[in-house]
């Protein structure tokens, strides 16, 4: 299994022209490194790729082309040099209904086009207290993954965002941590998928990274509002790079 960590920062829809002009004056080439990937608001983007970060979208289109106004599709995306896409990501999956059966088609698109996903998986504060997050997670990863030859399935990461930990500042143990990351992990081994890079992601910021890091099954970490600081972000790439 690779050992390599990677960090992610998903911008979100966060930062105007002149922050994103700041930031790319205090982030340093230490960020440059391909296990670095920065996904920026999609207008972003081509900035983000000529000053030479590994960059990737926040999510992609069901579709290759056509009349969809206000979708990107994942050939666009790989066809301007971007890497990655953040699919299943739980603000699409509650604010904008993706189900999984559109979650899987738009992984069939990213691949389809050769870029990688970043595939986020996990529970809700309920789901967790009645105990049904392993089926919750054994659904999100069965719908993209039974879809996908073991090849394909060397293209996903996986991000595991308790959607309880995503901004409120609730972090699961580093015990939670495993224990869901192990199920991930079963669960695809139950698809014949042996390796696998799981990300944590949830409220990491830059006073809990290291702690964060110690969990060792985790590959790494998917960052929501510590990345649009670029100070505190690299100081959290230095941990995980290191
Ligand atoms: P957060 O977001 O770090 O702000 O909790 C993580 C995410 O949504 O990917």
């Amino acid at each position: 299994m690779e050992n390599k960590k990677y960090i992610v920062g998903n911008m979100k829809m966060n930062l105007n022209f002149e922050e994103i002009e700041v930031y790319f004056n205090q982030m340093k080439e230490i960020a440059k490194n391909e296990q670095v990937i920065f996904c920026p608001t999609d207008l972003y983007v081509p900035y983000f790729i000529e000053q030479g970060y590994h960059t990737g979208v926040q999510t992609t289109s069901e579709y290759a082309k056509g009349a969809y106004t206000g979708e990107l599709s994942a050939v666009q995306a790989a066809s301007i040099g971007c890497t990655h896409t953040i699919l299943g990501h739980s603000e699409r999956r509650v604010m904008f209904h993706e189900t999984d059966d559109i979650v899987a088609r738009k992984v069939r698109q990213a691949l389809n086009f050769d870029l990688s996903v970043i595939l986020c998986v996990g529970e809700s504060e309920e789901e967790r207290k009645n105990g049904t997050m392993e089926a919750v997670l054994k659904r999100e990863l069965e719908a993209v993954f039974v879809t996908l030859t073991e090849e394909e399935a060397k293209k996903v990461m996986i991000a595991y965002e308790p959607i309880w930990a995503i901004g409120t500042g609730s972090v699961p143990t580093n015990e939670e941590i495993k224990y869901a990351i192990d199920t991930i992990q079963t669960i695809l081994k139950s698809f014949g998928i042996t390796e696998s890079t799981i990300l944590y992601g949830g409220s990491v910021n830059d006073s809990n990274i290291s702690e964060l890091n110690q969990i060792d099954n985790v590959s790494g970490f998917l960052v929501g509002g510590a990345c649009l600081n670029a100070v505190k972000f690299l100081s959290m790439i230095e941990v995980v790079l290191k």
